[in-house]
């Protein structure tokens, strides 16, 4: 066996999704998100990847990093996957990323995982422990029927997309940028994240390759924006995925995020796209009752697992 460091070549990468789609085909990577996700980088971000080899074919990739989406100081999230074939390789991977680690002097390492893969088992038995799980579920537009839960839109609210406002000025992307800040800050999670400076923000969601201004859709009332429910292209085929859905505590109970997820998914069918994939902490129970009730069907949870401290060599 060989570990080398990844060097963000596409064979490389096209390699890292080959051993993504053997470990997990039901889960494929996402290639234009995560060399977006590797440009859009902040200054300072830690990103070391390599790729395993054995027999002269690569088995597995292995990376630890500043979280992306939570970059808490003194945290490194780390992530592994092996083909079948190569699971007994887990013990010497281990081995190696703590010595890799080291130099980091990280306070927590982070994983996260689906419940029913090998990676789960592996970090729980390495000490991490459960912080918090969302759940990944799915609608099928085909059988989905919009018109029991259509009804007029509260007194001088409007629904506008994206692509219809000024979002290639910066005074508005403040505003934007403001709404999402808020909502994110909402959102219910075991533990407060950390917000993105507006300049990080401005260049991993407009930049998105995945972005979609038109099925990215905006509540205003009286030209304020007060909430928000976008969709993404996604790597599966047929298929979107929603971003962050949001409404200010002002405006709740309205039934707002009800008619911009609803024009979310009007747009979905005439885009033809027929799956709509979303993720959603256990706990976030406003989030979850609207999203039961359109019919999403829930797959195995994500788990955020949690080891602190770090420890210096393998147990
Ligand atoms: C979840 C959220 C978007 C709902 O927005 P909203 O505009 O108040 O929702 P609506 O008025 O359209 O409600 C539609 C349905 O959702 C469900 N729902 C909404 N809020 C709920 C709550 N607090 N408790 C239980 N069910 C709730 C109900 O089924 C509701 O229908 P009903 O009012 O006829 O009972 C809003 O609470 C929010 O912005 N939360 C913070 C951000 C967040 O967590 N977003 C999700 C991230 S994945």
């Amino acid at each position: 066996m060989q570990i080398r460091p990844f060097g963000f070549s596409e064979a490389d990468y096209r390699a890292y999704a080959t051993v993504r789609g053997a470990a997990h085909p039901e889960a494929p990577l996402d290639m234009a998100q995560l060399q977006h996700t590797d440009r859009s980088r902040a200054p300072g971000d830690v990103l070391e990847r390599f790729l395993i080899e054995q027999a002269g074919g690569v088995v597995g990739v292995l990376e630890f990093s500043t979280p992306y989406y939570d970059p808490r100081p003194g945290a490194l999230e780390v992530r592994y996957h092996l083909c079948p074939e190569a699971q007994s390789l887990q013990d010497t991977l281990w081995a190696f990323l703590l010595e890799r680690l080291a130099p980091h002097t990280p306070r927590e390492l982070w994983a996260q995982v689906r419940e029913d893969w090998p990676e789960y088992r592996f970090w729980v038995a390495r000490g991490f422990t459960e912080v918090e799980r969302r759940w990944e579920s799915e609608l099928d537009l085909a059988a989905f029927d919009p018109a029991p839960f259509i009804r007029p839109l509260p007194p001088g609210i409007a629904l506008r997309p994206l692509s219809e406002l000024p979002w290639q000025e910066e005074g508005f992307q403040q505003a934007l940028y403001a709404l999402e800040t808020d909502l994110l800050l909402d959102v219910p999670s075991a533990e407060p994240i950390t917000l993105w400076p507006f300049e990080v923000w401005q260049a991993r969601t407009l930049n998105d390759p995945n972005l979609l201004p038109e099925g990215y859709f905006l509540a205003l009332a009286d030209q304020q924006l007060v909430g928000v429910s976008m969709l993404f292209q996604s790597n599966r085929p047929q298929t979107l995925r929603t971003g962050l859905t949001g409404v200010l505590q002002s405006h709740r109970r309205k039934g707002i995020a009800l008619a911009l997820k609803l024009r979310a998914l009007e747009f979905a069918r005439g885009y033809g796209a027929r799956y709509i994939r979303t993720s959603n902490h256990q706990a976030n129970r406003p989030m979850l009752a609207l999203n039961e009730a359109l019919g999403f069907v829930k797959e195995p949870a994500a788990v955020l697992l949690r080891l602190s401290p770090v420890p210096q060599r393998p147990g």
